[in-house]
């Protein structure tokens, strides 16, 4: 016990002689000199081209162009939307245009129509030379609600101004319609004006990170937002692990399909939530302890308090993690369309269907302040018909398990996370498809592992995200009328090795990073998503500001389905970007072709 104390007394004074130690990953800013005359630069995500943007528009509706000056606390910038008249569409890409002329620090953003949220994303850290970029996001699934008149369309980039970054975002909001189906030639065209009855085409729906979950029933009919009231924007902000954020909703009766797609974003304390040590490490140490609750973070759904649904999010770095030159021009992946997450809740619409009002919530297990959290409950009705039917029908309990191993003499020392969730839910719903069984089954896992060594000079962390969901609808007598196994591995590693510059404030640190987005989905319809970043690099850092250094970047994105296929790969040195290739070639032996910039 006396060697501990010790043990504990000499490294904690050996932490203060030598830099002070913070037990997590830092959020850098970028305060580089621009080369005089250097003209703006274009960022942008790596990402595969939606479908639509290769042919003409049916119409274009410029909504809402702002410049976000000082902006942290105040509400939303809005502007009333109408569905464009006279336009014929079945596809809509929103598109966020944005630019800043002078230093300034990353921000997050969203974009909300009637409260639910259409784009989550944040910004590149802007030089003195300026940067721009746009954001271009299929929104076809919220077709409900593009087809809804004078509702609000609301935008907020937090953004604050100092000395140092004066940076305001100059951002245009503009949605763009196409008729990717030729419906105006079939006389198929849904004009604004009339009430949509039943979506005459079969419509599909892009998304670039998540491919379709169940490809046959189109857009929601009906979507809720299950949001904030949004006088700061329409995201609950999670301040405790204890605070569950929610919204009573009364939904539609004839409702025979339903889900919650969710937002959720870790800042502050928890920016790099998979890179802090458990809360015993600091206080041994008599390090800062806000960043600490150890490495667990889980979002939990819940009805009236049931849970229903969990899920641990990709981690999305922003333009100030890690290493800010690794994100310049090519930011990390889910930077600028961060990615949502699709809850089935069909079995458990027998608990909605009363008619009566009923809580969704969310909550952030482990959190530290604070997370951005928000979703969109999405509904298909069925017309003409009054109640659906439905039932739970009961399964086994959930699973749960959380192991914690903690090893550490002084400042160095190892943490693990393991943690595991095992769920099945089943509800059967009556509707004129007959009377289906909806079977969900789920096995989400963290495996999270830190090392500290050198007085915790050199940091390692390891970590993997693993999300297995089946979902089966079987008819009556068991008939199995629709199978999808959705697949995510989520893995991403970290090397930060500190050496000690000449002033207690100063110092270099070599950082190394593979974060990996990998989703397969196979059943009734297979595909497979892959993109990885893989970065090497040095900073020269005082205090959080990053005065020089070096950064090489390489990004791999491929994708597959059962008739498309798409390559794309990206290399970044130093901040220049000097190789981007994309192929559209099923068959990998064809040359790939200088694609990529052109098809953006
Ligand atoms: C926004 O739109 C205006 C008008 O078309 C244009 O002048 C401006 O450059 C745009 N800003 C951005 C950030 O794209
Ligand atoms: C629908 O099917 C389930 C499971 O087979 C059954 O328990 C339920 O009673 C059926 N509902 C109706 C209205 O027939
Ligand atoms: C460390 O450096 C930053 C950035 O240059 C500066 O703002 C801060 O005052 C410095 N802190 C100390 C303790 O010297």
């Amino acid at each position: 016990m006396k060697l501990f104390t010790l043990f504990a007394l000499f490294f904690f004074f050996a932490g203060i002689i030598t830099t002070p130690t913070s037990a997590h990953e830092k959020h850098f800013i970028k305060h580089l000199p621009a080369p005089p005359g250097e003209a703006p630069k274009q960022y942008f995500e790596v990402t595969r081209p939606l479908a639509v943007t290769n042919q003409p528009p049916s119409c274009t509706l410029p909504l809402l162009t702002h410049s976000f000056c000082d902006t942290k606390g105040q509400p939303p910038v809005t502007a009333e939307y109408s569905p464009p008249a006279e336009c014929c569409w079945t596809d809509v890409v929103l598109e966020f245009q944005a630019a800043c002329k002078s230093d300034q620090e990353d921000r997050i953003a969203a974009v909300w129509l009637d409260g639910v949220e259409l784009l989550r994303t944040t910004t590149p850290q802007p030089g003195s030379s300026g940067v721009y970029w746009k954001v271009s996001k299929d929104v076809t699934k919220y077709s409900s609600l593009l087809n809804s008149k004078e509702i609000s369309l609301a935008v907020m980039l937090e953004n604050s101004v100092n000395d140092v970054f004066t940076g305001a975002f100059d951002v245009n909001v503009t949605f763009v319609y196409y008729d990717s189906k030729g419906a105006a030639a079939l006389g198929n065209c849904v004009r604004s004006s009339e009430t949509v009855e039943e979506n005459p085409i079969a419509m599909t729906v892009d998304k670039p990170m998540n491919p379709p979950v169940v490809p046959d029933d189109g857009p929601a009919d009906s979507i809720i937002p299950i949001s904030a009231k949004g006088e700061h924007g329409f995201w609950f902000s999670i301040q405790t692990d204890s605070q569950v954020v929610s919204k009573e909703v009364t939904i539609p009766q004839n409702a025979y399909k339903a889900t919650v797609e969710i937002y959720a974003t870790s800042h502050g304390n928890d920016e790099f939530w998979y890179s802090h040590p458990p809360d015993s490490y600091a206080k041994t140490n008599n390090l800062n302890a806000e960043n600490g609750n150890g490495a667990y973070r889980e979002v939990l759904v819940t009805i009236d308090g049931s849970l229903v649904g969990a899920l641990v999010p990709f981690p999305v770095i922003y333009a100030g993690g890690i290493n800010p030159l690794f994100w310049d021009p090519v930011v990390s992946i889910g930077a600028f369309d961060v990615p949502s997450y699709e809850i089935d809740l069909t079995p458990f619409l027998a608990l909605l269907l009363d008619g009566k009002p009923h809580k969704i919530g969310f909550s952030v297990a482990n959190s530290v302040p604070y997370w951005l959290v928000g979703g969109n409950l999405h509904l298909w009705l069925e017309h003409g018909t009054e109640k659906i039917e439905a039932g739970v029908i009961d399964t086994e309990a959930p699973k749960f398990k959380l192991e914690l191993s903690t090893e550490f003499k002084g400042l160095d020392g190892s943490f693990k996370v393991e943690m595991e969730r095992n769920s099945e839910y089943a509800g059967w719903v009556k509707s004129k498809k007959g009377n289906l069984t909806y079977s969900i089954k789920q096995e989400l896992k963290l495996e999270n592992e830190i090392k500290y060594e050198n007085d915790a000079r050199h940091k390692k962390m390891e970590q993997k995200i693993k999300d297995e969901v089946e979902t089966r609808v079987t008819g009556e007598r068991g008939k199995q009328i629709s199978q999808i196994k959705i697949k995510r591995k989520f893995p991403l590693k970290l090397v930060t090795k500190k050496e000690i510059g000449n002033e207690a404030n100063s110092s270099s640190l070599r950082t190394e990073l593979e974060n990996e987005w990998s989703v397969k989905v196979s059943g009734d319809f297979n595909s497979k998503v892959s993109n990885s970043q893989e970065c090497s690099g040095m900073l020269g850092v005082e205090g959080n500001f990053v005065l020089s250094g070096t950064a090489t970047m390489e990004q791999s994105y491929t994708y597959k389905d059962d008739n498309n296929c798409y390559s794309r790969k990206v290399s970044v040195a130093d901040m220049n970007l000097v190789d981007d290739k994309a192929n559209l070639l099923c068959t990998s032996s064809q040359p790939s072709s200088q694609l990529g910039r052109r098809l953006l």
